[in-house]
């Protein structure tokens, strides 16, 4: 399929690009033209996705990095820019999940959490910041509902998307001088993923969730790429700052409700 935005001779960088969403992104990107990096910790990931982003035409080159490792980061979008050129479009996705209790999950367990999606999420933004083409560049960092909505058994990710959030406003406010936009989209469950494999592990949680949602059902992991493709193009010209949800509704109220029953359901009342 081939997609309503024309990226040609652009470069799109994606931290976290290898699986789910964010691979979805990047394969938009590269359809629609993009030369495009990818960065994750696996291997056998990193070298699936690129196989799969050449395979769409394109020049494609993957990075392994943890995104704790600010240093690792740096030497990669280092890397990236000497081989494809400064980012026109960077993205910011990596992230970590699991249903935990605040009571119950372990000092290092919340740690973790904070560190790869808040702390990871900076560290692209500030090791990419100088290999972005200004002015022009467009940044999408991908927050979570968690962020604006309280979520039970989400309180590392809660905590982390918020700051994924104020990230995101900062540097539109700093970066937007230099001609540089900073946007977040905001998913709302999407069918299909290792997040929501991990939160509605079940047909019947699902159920739970998507009677949760005003339109009544997942969302798909184009629909998260479409907005990217539009946030960073000169469509969205005057938008920065802006945290867009692409959620079904999801955020405007059965979000905060819908894990509360589910814990229930697993653990009882
Ligand atoms: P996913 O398939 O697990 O994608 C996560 C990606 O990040 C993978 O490429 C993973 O690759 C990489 N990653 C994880 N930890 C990393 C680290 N420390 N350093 C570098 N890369 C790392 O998950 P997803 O469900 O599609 O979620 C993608 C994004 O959407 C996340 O930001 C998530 O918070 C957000 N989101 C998802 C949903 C949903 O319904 N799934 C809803 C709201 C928001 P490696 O394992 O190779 O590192
Ligand atoms: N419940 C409670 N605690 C958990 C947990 C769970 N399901 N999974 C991991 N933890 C704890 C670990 O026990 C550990 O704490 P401890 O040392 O006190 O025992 C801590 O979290 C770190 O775990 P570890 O496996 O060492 O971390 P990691 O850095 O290898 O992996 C995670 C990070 C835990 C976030 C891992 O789930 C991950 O890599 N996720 C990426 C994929 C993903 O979550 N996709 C969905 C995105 S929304």
């Amino acid at each position: 399929m081939s997609e309503p935005f024309d990226y040609s001779g652009r470069t799109v960088f994606v931290a976290g690009g290898t699986s789910g969403i964010n691979l979805a992104v990047a394969r938009a990107f590269a359809r629609a033209g993009a030369a495009v990096a990818v960065l994750s910790r696996s291997p056998g990931k990193v070298r699936a996705a690129v196989e799969g982003l050449r395979a769409l035409g394109g020049p494609a080159e993957g990075f392994e990095a943890d995104v704790r490792d600010f240093d690792a980061v740096a030497t990669a979008v280092a890397a990236a820019r000497e081989r494809l050129g400064e980012f026109d479009v960077l993205i910011s996705g990596a992230a970590g999940n699991f249903p935990a209790a605040a009571a119950d999950m372990s000092a290092r367990a919340f740690a973790a959490v904070v560190d790869i999606d808040l702390k990871g999420t900076y560290n692209v933004l500030r090791a990419s910041y100088e290999h972005l083409r200004k002015p022009g560049a467009a940044v999408v960092n991908i927050s979570a509902p968690q962020s604006t909505v309280p979520m039970e058994l989400q309180v590392h990710a809660c905590a982390a998307k918020a700051g994924v959030d104020m990230v995101t406003r900062v540097c539109a406010l700093e970066w937007g001088p230099a001609g540089v936009r900073v946007n977040a989209v905001v998913p709302g469950p999407i069918a299909g993923t290792e997040g929501m494999a991990r939160l509605a592990p079940t047909p019947e949680l699902e159920q739970v969730v998507t009677g949760s949602v005003p339109l009544g059902r997942y969302g798909d992991v184009q629909e998260i790429a479409d907005c990217c493709l539009w946030l960073a193009s000169p469509l969205a010209a005057y938008v920065t700052g802006a945290v867009v949800p692409v959620d079904g509704g999801w955020s405007l109220g059965g979000a905060s409700q819908v894990f509360s029953d589910m814990r229930r359901l697993f653990t009882g009342p």
